[in-house]
C-alpha cells in the first residue's frame, strides 16, 4: 500500500464543520463549541501580550495559550506571537493590554481571542468553524468583525516549534449583542416568546437594558453611562488593607474577581479577605445601576411578560435575592447565557444549510 499525503481538498471534506457561539466580552471572553457530540465551553479574560522573544517553557492554562501567527488572511499578524487570557496576565499583571482598553479593541483583537481560546483545547490538526458572533452594534460593526475573522490562519499553538493548526473560520452571523442570552433563555423556559420580555444585562464593563418584542426582535435597548461589574471590583480594590499590601497601589481587580467567583473572597495567595468590603459595596453599586436600567424600560413594564437578569452580574452572590423583590430573575449562569444562544443558533444555522 502507498500512502500518500492528503490534499487541501480532501482535508476539508473530511473535516467536520463545528457550530460555534463567541461573546467577546470587555472582561470575559465565552467560546462553546460542539464536537463530537460533546460541548466545549472555553472562558478566558479578554487580556493579550504579545512576546517579543522566543520562550523556553510555554505554560499552558485552561483561560488562555499562546498562540504563534505562521501564516494566513490576517497578514499583519504573520510572525507575531501572543499571549492571551489568564497567561498574558500572569507575564505582564500590569503591562497587559485588556479589550477594555479602547472600544476598537473589540474588533482589533477578535481574533486573537479566539485563537487563544482554541490553543486551551486539545490539539487538532484543523479547525473547521462556523461562528455566530455578537456585538454590541451589530449594523455598525457586523461587517468589520467578519473582515477581521473569516479566512484562513495557521498557528502554532503553544510554542513555535509545536505542530501547526490550520484554523478555517466562516462567520455565519454577527447578532445582536444579548440575541444569544434570548435564545438561551427561551429554551430554559425562562423567557416567555409571546409576550414582550425585558432583560438586563450585568456585563464587566457595560450594563444594557433591552426589550424585546414577542418572538425575540430588539424593540429598544440603551447602553447605561455607568459602568458595569468592573465599577464594584474597582470599589473593592481600594480597600485599605489591599492598597498596603500593593505597596500604595490599588487592588487588583482581576484577584478580586477570582476571589468573588470561586466565592473565597480572598485576594490570591496573600490570606487577605475582602468579603466585608464586597458586602458594603454591593448593594450600593447595585441600586444605583438596577435603579437607572428600570426606570429606562418603564414604558415596557406593565407590557411585559418576563423579567431576566444575564450577564455574569447575575451571578455576583446576592445579585439573584436581590433582583428577585422587583419580579427579575437572575440567569444561574448568566455569563454563559449569550455564548450559549450564540451556539445554538450557529448550529441550527449549519444544519438547515445542509
Ligand atoms: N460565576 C460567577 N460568579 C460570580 N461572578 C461572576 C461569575 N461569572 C462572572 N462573574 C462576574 O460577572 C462580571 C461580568 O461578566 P460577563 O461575562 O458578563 O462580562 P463581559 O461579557 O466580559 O462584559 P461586557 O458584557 O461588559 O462586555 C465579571 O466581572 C465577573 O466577575
Ligand atoms: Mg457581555
Amino acid at each position: 500500500m502507498i500512502a500518500t499525503q492528503p490534499k487541501q481538498a480532501d482535508f476539508d471534506q473530511r473535516t467536520p464543520i463545528l457550530a460555534v457561539g463567541v461573546d467577546n466580552g470587555h472582561g470575559l471572553l465565552k467560546v462553546v463549541l460542539d464536537a463530537d457530540f460533546r460541548q466545549m465551553k472555553v472562558r478566558c479574560p479578554s487580556k493579550f501580550k504579545e512576546l517579543r522573544e522566543d520562550l523556553l517553557d510555554y505554560p499552558t492554562s485552561k483561560y488562555g495559550s499562546t498562540f504563534y501567527y505562521r501564516d494566513g488572511d490576517a497578514k499583519e499578524l504573520i510572525g507575531r506571537e501572543f499571549k492571551t487570557g489568564e497567561l498574558a496576565y500572569t507575564t505582564d499583571p500590569y503591562g497587559h493590554t485588556k479589550l477594555s482598553d479602547k472600544a476598537e479593541y473589540k474588533i482589533d483583537y477578535a481574533l486573537h481571542s479566539i485563537l487563544g481560546a482554541l490553543g486551551t483545547l486539545p490539539y487538532r490538526q484543523v479547525w473547521n468553524l462556523y461562528l455566530v458572533a455578537s456585538i454590541h452594534n451589530s449594523k455598525l460593526f457586523a461587517h468589520q468583525l467578519t473582515e477581521v475573522l473569516e479566512g484562513t490562519h495557521v498557528v502554532n499553538f503553544n510554542g513555535k516549534a509545536a505542530s501547526q493548526s490550520i484554523i478555517k473560520l466562516h462567520v455565519g452571523l454577527v447578532a445582536p449583542e444579548g440575541a444569544g442570552s434570548y435564545v438561551y433563555c427561551r429554551h430554559q423556559n425562562l423567557i416567555d416568546p409571546t409576550k414582550i420580555a425585558i432583560a438586563l444585562d450585568f456585563g464587566t464593563g457595560t450594563i444594557i437594558p433591552t426589550v424585546f418584542a414577542p418572538g425575540g426582535s430588539i424593540e429598544y435597548r440603551e447602553v447605561l453611562s455607568v459602568g458595569g461589574c468592573v465599577d464594584l471590583l474597582d470599589e473593592i480594590a481600594r480597600v485599605r488593607e489591599l492598597q498596603i499590601y500593593e505597596g500604595g497601589k490599588l487592588g487588583d481587580i482581576e484577584l478580586i474577581r477570582q476571589g468573588i467567583e470561586n466565592r473565597s473572597f480572598l485576594y490570591g495567595n496573600s490570606g487577605i479577605s475582602f468579603r466585608e468590603a464586597y458586602q458594603r459595596e454591593l448593594m450600593p453599586w447595585l441600586k444605583d445601576r438596577f435603579s437607572l436600567a428600570l426606570k429606562t424600560v418603564q414604558p415596557w413594564r406593565k407590557l411585559a411578560g418576563s423579567f431576566v437578569v444575564w450577564g455574569g452580574g447575575a451571578q455576583l452572590p446576592g445579585v439573584a435575592a436581590a433582583v428577585e423583590k422587583f419580579g427579575f430573575t437572575a440567569v444561574a449562569d448568566g455569563s454563559w447565557a449569550n455564548a450559549l444562544g450564540l451556539q445554538r443558533l450557529a448550529q441550527s444555522r449549519l444544519e438547515r444549510s445542509k
